[in-house]
C-alpha cells in the first residue's frame, strides 16, 4: 500500500522543524556535560573542527540523500543501491536506542519544571539531583528498584509523544516549533546573561575558552567532539534524511543547511557559556578549581548549574518554570524527529499507518526505557548508553555513509549535482573532498582509536556489567536491528522509483 508522501507546508516550516530537531537536549543538557568531561577548553577546538569538517558537510549529505530518494533512511539507501539498505536500518537502530534515554532526560526536565516553582533543590542542587531526585545507587550493584519520581514523568512523556506521533507529526511539529523555539531562546538569553554576571564566572569562562593543547592528542576528546556534533545537528542517524524527504522538489537545501547548522551551534555555545559561568561561581564558593568539582557528574551538569543560577535570580521561580518548560518542549520537538526516523522506516517497510507505527513502536520503546532508566542505577546506564551509542554508533554510521556513498557506490557527484540543481549556494569540489576523503579517513581513524580506548579503559570506571550489557550491548542491538530488518520483505513498492534527471548526469533509475 502506498500513501501520498507528507510534505512540510513551506520552506520556513521545514527550517523551523529542522532547527527544532537540532536544538534540543543535546545543546543544553549534553554539550556542557560532554565539554566538562573532556576538559572544557580542550573540547572547543575539536568541536569547531568537527562542525566545519564533518557537521555541515554531512548535514548536506543527509539532505541530498533524503531529498533525492524521497524516503526514510532504509528506503533512501535502498533506492541508491539494494545493498545499502542495511545502513539505513543501522541508523534506525541508533535512533531507537537514543529515543530510549532521550525520553528520560525530557522526563527530568518536566520534573524540574515543577521543582523550579519552589526551587526544591534548596542550597544544594548537586545533592538534590543525584540523591534526592534520582536516588542514584551504587553502580556496582545491579538494581531494579524503580524511582517513582522519574517513572511518573517518563510515562507522561511517552503518552504525549505517542499521541502526537500517531496524528502524523508534520503540522503539529511545525506549529509547536513556531512557539517553543523563540520562547526557549528568550528564556535562555536572560539566564545566560545572569550567569555571566555571577561572581567567579570568569574562572568558568576561562576553563571553557582556554585551549588545552596537550589534550588535543587524546583521541577520546576528538571522538566525543564528532559524536556531539552529529547528535546535536541530528545527522548521521537518519533524522535529516527523513525530514528532507518531506520537502518539496524545488526547496532550498544548501542555504537552509547553513542556517540550521550555525543556529544550532550558536545555541550550543551559549549553553556552554551559561553553564561554565555557573561552574566558575560554584567552584569559587567551594574554593576549588573548576576542573576539580567533585560533585559534578557530566550528564547531570545542566540540572545542577541552571538551578544554581535560578536560585540567585530575582524572579527565579518564574524564570525557572519557563526555562525548564521550554527545555522540555525543545526536547519534545527533537524527540518527535527521532521517533519519526523509526516510524517512517516501519511505515514504509511494513505498510503500517502512522497511528499503528506510533502505538507499536511507542509501547515497546516505553516499556524498555522505563525498565532500563527509571531505576536507581538508571543514571549510570544512561551515561554509558549515551557514550557508546554516540561515540561509536553515530560516528560509525557517519563513516559508513561516507564510505558507502563516496567509495562503494560512487554517488557523490550525483548528490552534489542534486544539491546544486536548485536555488541557493552551490557546493564546490571541496564538499566532495570533505565528504569523500577527509571524513572517512580522519573519522575512521578516530573511530578505531576511540573504540580501542573504550575497550581497554573502562569508561568512568563503571563496572564491567554496565559497560558490557549496556555499552557494547546497545551496539549489538543496533546490528541486530540492521541485519534483521533488512531480511524482512517490503510491503510497499520501494523500488518503483526514478530520481529526478540532473543536468549533465541524466536521470538515474533504480539499480
Ligand atoms: N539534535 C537533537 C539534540 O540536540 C537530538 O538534542
Amino acid at each position: 500500500m502506498t500513501r501520498p508522501r507528507e510534505q512540510w507546508s513551506s520552506q520556513v516550516g521545514f527550517i523551523l522543524a529542522a532547527v527544532g530537531s537540532a536544538v534540543g537536549l543535546g545543546n543544553i543538557w549534553r554539550f556542557p556535560g560532554v565539554a566538562y568531561d573532556n576538559g572544557g577548553g580542550a573540547f572547543l577546538i575539536p568541536y569547531l573542527v568537527a562542525l566545519l569538517t564533518a557537521g555541515i558537510p554531512i548535514l548536506l549529505l543527509d539532505y541530498s540523500i533524503g531529498h533525492r530518494f524521497r524516503g526514510s533512511a532504509p528506503t533512501s539507501f535502498r533506492r541508491m543501491s539494494r545493498r545499502a539498505e542495511t545502513l539505513g536500518w543501522f541508523q534506525v537502530g541508533v535512533s531507537w536506542v537514543i529515543i530510549l534515554y532521550y525520553t528520560v532526560v525530557i522526563a527530568w526536565s518536566a520534573s524540574y519544571t515543577v521543582f523550579a516553582a519552589t526551587q526544591a533543590w534548596g542550597e544544594d542542587p548537586a545533592g538534590f539531583f543525584a540523591v534526592d531526585y534520582l536516588q542514584a545507587g551504587d553502580p556496582s550493584t545491579p538494581s531494579a528498584t524503580v524511582v517513582p519520581s522519574v517513572l511518573i514523568p517518563l510515562v507522561l512523556v511517552w503518552v504525549v509523544a505517542v499521541v502526537i506521533l500517531s496524528l502524523g507529526v508534520q503540522r503539529g511539529v511545525e506549529r509547536a516549533n513556531v512557539v517553543f523555539i523563540p520562547l526557549l531562546v528568550v528564556m535562555f538569553l536572560v539566564i545566560v546573561i545572569r550567569a555571566v554576571t555571577l561572581p567567579g564566572a570568569t574562572d568558568g569562562l576561562n576553563a571553557f575558552f582556554t585551549p588545552d593543547w596537550v589534550a588535543l592528542r587524546d583521541p577520546q576528546v576528538w571522538i566525543a567532539a564528532y559524536g556531539q556534533i552529529f547528535f546535536s545537528l541530528s545527522i548521521a542517524f537518519g533524522i535529516m534524511i527523513t525530514y528532507s524527504s518531506y520537502l518539496r522538489r524545488r526547496a532550498l537545501l544548501t542555504s537552509t543547511g547553513l542556517v540550521v547548522g550555525f543556529a544550532n551551534s550558536s545555541f550550543e555555545l551559549l549553553a556552554g557559556i551559561g553553564v561554565f559561568s555557573a561552574l566558575g561561581f560554584i567552584a569559587g564558593q567551594q574554593g576549588v578549581a573548576v576542573g576539580d568539582l567533585t560533585t559534578i557528574q557530566g550528564l547531570g551538569l545542566a540540572f545542577i548549574a541552571f538551578p544554581q543560577i535560578l536560585s540567585l535570580m530575582p524572579g527565579g521561580p518564574v524564570f525557572g518554570v519557563l526555562f525548564f518548560a521550554s527545555l522540555t518542549l525543545a526536547g519534545l520537538t527533537s524527540l518527535l524527529s527521532i521517533l519519526q526516523v523509526v516510524s517512517a522506516a516501519f511505515q514504509e517497510k511494513l505498510g503500517w499507518s502512522p497511528r499503528q507505527a506510533a502505538a507499536r513502536i511507542g509501547t515497546v520503546a516505553a516499556v524498555i526505557s522505563i525498565v532500563l532508566f527509571s531505576t536507581t542505577t538508571g543514571l549510570y546506564v544512561l551515561d554509558t548508553v549515551d557514550k557508546f551509542i554516540n561515540d561509536l554508533g553515530v560516528v560509525g554510521s557517519a563513516v559508513l555513509s561516507t564510505l558507502l556513498v563516496g567509495f562503494a557506490l560512487r554517488r557523490l557527484r550525483e548528490l552534489q549535482a542534486h544539491l546544486n540543481n536548485r536555488p541557493g549556494l552551490s557546493m564546490g569540489t571541496w564538499w566532495r573532498f570533505l565528504v569523500g576523503i577527509v571524513v572517512p579517513l580522519v573519522l575512521g581513524y578516530i573511530l578505531v582509536r576511540g573504540a580501542v580506548s573504550l575497550a581497554v579503559t573502562p569508561y568512568e570506571d563503571y563496572p564491567a556489567w554496565i559497560l558490557g550489557l549496556f555499552g557494547w550491548g546497545s551496539l549489538g542491538f543496533v546490528l541486530v536491528v540492521a541485519i534483521g530488518m533488512t531480511l524482512v520483505p517490503w510491503r510497499s513498492a520501494v523500488d518503483d522509483f526514478v530520481p529526478d534527471a540532473l543536468p549533465g548526469l541524466g536521470g538515474r533509475g533504480r539499480r
